[in-house]
């Protein structure tokens, strides 16, 4: 074997052996056997030889040839293996970590809140509906006596999709419109469900609850709305003198409308519900319009009843003295421990 050929290929070697990383030996794959690598050189030279030499020395390259591509192949295992375990090392899950006790996590209080009330009102004979969080014009607005150029729209800061001809209901009535349009009355429905307005502050989020109760009948009056009310309050804030007040109001689905009140007083800086003097405003009620049966197709002068809504936010805050609106949503599982309900506690309930 020549010289030159014998140092070339410990020096082939050597780079070989120094490489350490897979596209670093690729590039010394190049430049060994690439279209000007220094092996290639060496066999385009051996066309200029004469027969008996070129089969001499085309047997000492292809020797050499053979014995660098072994090399390259074992180095390129070695790498390759290599970053497989770094990658593994990175991506490594400790299963020895114990489990996480089986009751850690816990109901949200909004989750608690809306089994309680509708609970109450199952217990009186109302029946569950539900609607899409993604709502029509028709069904948020105009069904509910709320034409287009009525200013009670401003009033909802209504979140609008797209094209505009979607929305995200600003509250749970809607689902009057669609159990109307599917069941016939005589009906009693709670509709519990999210709802959302464009507003953010210490004391409205853009997505909140909502429970709707709607209660049609023959011979439906404000004194059955009222001993209704009056009935969840008291049960659902285990008060049983707990003062509730009717205040006239107005919505353009109810007529006549009115806003209910709860008794509340102030103990230290804390507000408690109760016989106390002070008034605390809870939800919003009312006859239901004819106008609104009339878009539902029910004959209003057959079918009368009660329609209410009211904010499970609010409600959660006053029974379990939860300062901050906002801490209902923030996942914060030190505030959910405190706050939460287990599942198992309550079961009963829900
Ligand atoms: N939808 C009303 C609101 O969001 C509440 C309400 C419901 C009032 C049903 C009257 C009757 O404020």
């Amino acid at each position: 074997m020549s010289e030159e050929l014998e140092k070339l290929e410990k020096q082939i070697e050597e780079k070989i052996s120094n490489a350490n990383n897979l596209e670093h030996l690729n590039s010394i794959k190049i430049e060994v056997f690439g279209k000007k690598g220094l092996i290639t050189n060496h066999l385009k030279l051996l066309s200029g030889l004469s027969e008996n030499e070129r089969k001499i020395k085309g047997k000492v390259i292809n020797d050499i040839k053979n014995k660098i591509n072994q090399l390259l192949q074992e180095k390129n295992k070695t790498l390759n293996d290599n970053e497989i375990s770094k990658k593994l090392e990175k991506e490594e899950i400790d299963i020895t970590l114990s489990p996480r006790p089986f009751d850690e996590g816990k109901l949200n209080p909004i989750t608690q809140t809306i089994a309680e009330v509708t609970t109450i009102f199952q217990k009186m004979g109302f029946e569950t509906a539900l609607g899409p969080d993604i709502e029509d014009d028709y069904h948020n607005f105009t069904a509910l006596n709320i034409p287009p150029e009525h200013p009670a729209r401003q009033l909802h800061d209504t979140f609008y999709l797209k094209n505009n001809s979607k929305l995200l209901r600003t509250h749970t009535s809607p689902v009057q419109i669609r159990t109307l349009e599917k069941i016939k009355p005589p009906l009693k429905i709670i509709a519990p469900g999210r709802t959302y307005r464009a507003d953010s502050d210490m004391t409205h989020t853009p997505m909140f609850h909502q429970i709707e109760g709607l209660s049609l009948d023959i011979n439906i009056n404000m004194s059955h709305l009222k001993g209704c009310i009056m009935d969840f309050c008291r049960e659902f804030f285990e008060i049983d003198d707990l003062p509730v007040r009717f205040r006239p109001s107005f919505f353009p689905f109810t007529e006549p409308s009115a806003e209910i009140d709860i008794g509340c007083f102030k103990d230290k800086k804390e507000i408690k519900i109760g016989n106390g003097g002070s008034w605390l405003e809870i939800m919003g009620c009312g006859m239901v319009h004819s106008k609104v049966l009339k878009y539902c197709k029910v004959d209003s002068n057959k079918y009368q009843g009660f329609a209410f809504g009211v904010g499970v936010e609010r409600l959660a805050m006053l029974k379990y003295g939860i300062p901050d609106l906002r801490s209902f949503f923030e996942s914060d599982i030190k505030w959910l421990n405190n706050f939460g309900f287990s599942i198992f506690e309550n079961i009963e309930k829900i």
